[in-house]
């Protein structure tokens, strides 16, 4: 899908020449004060929809308007909830709302507003930011491997934030972190949408050298013959049973301190396809396993944001890559592998790839001496178990980081919560013949997960996400198509923003 163009407005609402004009309000029995101009221009539709009760302000709840007069072709009231709930968070859901309704309506703009009452102390920053993040998810779509479309609409081409003369520098700061933001969602929910035919390995690593290309960044990709040199052992072992070659990706921004100061490292799991390799899964939705390279497509589409915004810090992606196949030269369970720090490893279940790959890559990440690594990767089924869909699983070995890391996942949206890596848990990794095993027994798959990662995640403070549950949605919602989201560019973006003092 093509970039919508976004910007900022400070046209009266009642003004504004628009195929949708989306307005975000609280739940409310009249027309909120701030709407009464609009109302009026428009033939008293507002209220109408109010004061029938048939609009009631719930979230996620539309209306949709033909006005007789006024300017704006339609009119979606989109509904917010409770005024005092209402945070960036809800802003940026109901600008959502509006884009997929826009796309599903052929609307070429889409102009956003919130009731001014409704905004419970959300910033104008807040506001410029969360609308063009938000409007530009929901607008999205991906029909590009479609001979003939199923609904041949024009895409949204252009957002426009209307806000207050005196909110609007503040708002279009805000706009263009949004739009940066948005750039790097879009980018990454492209890859991660990607069938496992088109997106591997060597396509990773070709996106890293044009996203180096195109804003200055260094990549340095390593081949099968330089990872193995390197001795990153755990790494080959997956990509042993397949015949796509993989790649360990190295992606450096030097946007702070002279280009010197300790970097953030970002880890994400790249493989393109998971089987499961010998340990094969059943067939039952297998094709979703194209997605389990959404870790790498979330540090990628990062890059995305850095190469637009070039904040004040330096930030060093690592991603590994590789398929997990069966075949006759796959690993085997009951192998013992040497992983690049050393440590030998006991594969029990070859579908538990992720932590292999992942292990050699928090290995490297060490030579950059890191002041935090955080790695995000669909690592565990047991997350959704634990957690459902509506938060990742965090854990980590710095108190202070993990708590960092929650705050910039409360801003964007893309909460986290904790599970414990207590020590009791690390003998679900004891092997009998090797320094750990890779996989564990029933219990506590996530942290079973996270502690192996554990092992090698030494020197430097660390953060893991486990995005298995967040990475991809069955269903439709309101504000978001099915499939792909992103999750952790908006995370990873937040979090480095704020450490840039940016
Ligand atoms: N990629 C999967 C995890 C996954 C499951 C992601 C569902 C998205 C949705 C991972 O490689 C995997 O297979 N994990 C195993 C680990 C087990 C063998 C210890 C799992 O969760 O079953
Ligand atoms: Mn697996
Ligand atoms: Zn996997």
């Amino acid at each position: 899908m093509s970039e919508p163009a976004s910007s900022v407005v400070t046209t009266p609402l009642a003004a504004i020449e628009t195929p949708l004009l989306a307005v975000a309000l609280a739940e409310g029995t009249s027309v909120p004060a701030s709407l009464a101009a609009l109302d009026q221009a428009a033939g008293g539709v507002l209220t109408r929809a109010i004061t029938s009760g048939d609009f009631k302000g719930k979230r996620d709840e539309t209306s949709l308007l033909y006005p007789a007069g006024g300017k704006a072709q339609r009119v979606l009231l989109v509904g917010m909830g409770k005024a005092g709930d209402v945070t960036r968070n809800t802003l940026r859901r109901a600008a959502a709302v509006g884009g997929k309704r826009a796309r599903a309506l052929g609307a070429t703009q889409l102009a956003c507003a919130v009731a001014t009452e409704a905004r419970n102390g959300t910033t104008a920053r807040d506001l410029g930011q969360a609308i063009v993040e938000g409007a530009a998810q929901g607008a999205w779509s991906f029909t590009e491997l479609k001979a003939a479309p199923d609904d041949p609409r024009p895409e949204v081409a252009a957002i426009v934030i209307v806000c207050d003369d005196r909110e609007s520098k503040d708002a279009e700061a805000g706009r263009r972190v949004g739009d940066a933001i948005a750039a790097g969602h879009r980018l990454t929910r492209y890859l991660q949408v990607q069938p496992g035919n088109v997106c591997t390995p060597a396509y990773l690593a070709n996106e890293a050298q044009r996203l180096a290309d195109a804003y200055g960044f260094t990549a340095t990709t390593l081949d099968r013959q330089e990872i193995g040199k390197q001795g990153m052992g755990a790494l080959l072992a997956v990509a042993q049973g397949s015949a796509q070659e993989p790649r360990f990706i190295v992606l450096e921004y030097r946007g702070g301190g002279g280009g010197d100061a300790a970097p953030v490292v970002l880890v994400g799991k790249g493989v393109t396809f998971d089987s499961g390799g010998i340990s094969i899964k059943p067939a039952q939705n297998m094709e979703d396993m194209k997605f389990d390279m959404s870790g790498a497509a979330a540090v990628l589409g990062t890059f995305e944001t850095l190469g637009r915004l070039k904040p004040k810090i330096n930030v060093v992606g690592l991603i590994p890559a590789t398929e997990n196949l069966p075949s006759g030269t796959a690993v085997k369970p009951g192998d013992v592998i040497r992983s690049l720090s050393g440590k030998t490893i006991e594969i029990i279940n070859t579908d538990a790839e992720g932590r292999l790959i992942l292990c050699d890559a928090l290995s490297y990440a060490r030579r950059f001496k890191p002041v935090a690594v955080l790695d995000a990767a669909t690592l565990t089924g047991a997350v959704v178990v634990a957690l459902g869909h509506a938060a990742i699983g965090i854990m980590g070995t710095d108190e202070a980081l993990l708590g960092e890391v929650r705050e910039a996942g409360e801003r964007a949206g893309e909460r986290c919560w904790p599970l414990p890596l207590w020590d009791e848990y690390r003998d679900l990794l004891k092997s009998d013949v090797a320094d750990v095993k890779n996989s564990a027994g029933r219990g506590a798959g996530t942290i079973a997960g996270g502690w192996f990662l554990r092992e090698f995640a030494d020197g430097y403070p660390w953060v893991h996400l486990d995005i298995a549950g967040t990475a991809y949605t069955e269903s439709e919602a309101p504000y978001q198509s099915k499939g792909p989201t992103a999750v952790g560019v908006r995370l990873f973006s937040e979090f480095i923003l704020k450490r840039a003092g940016a």
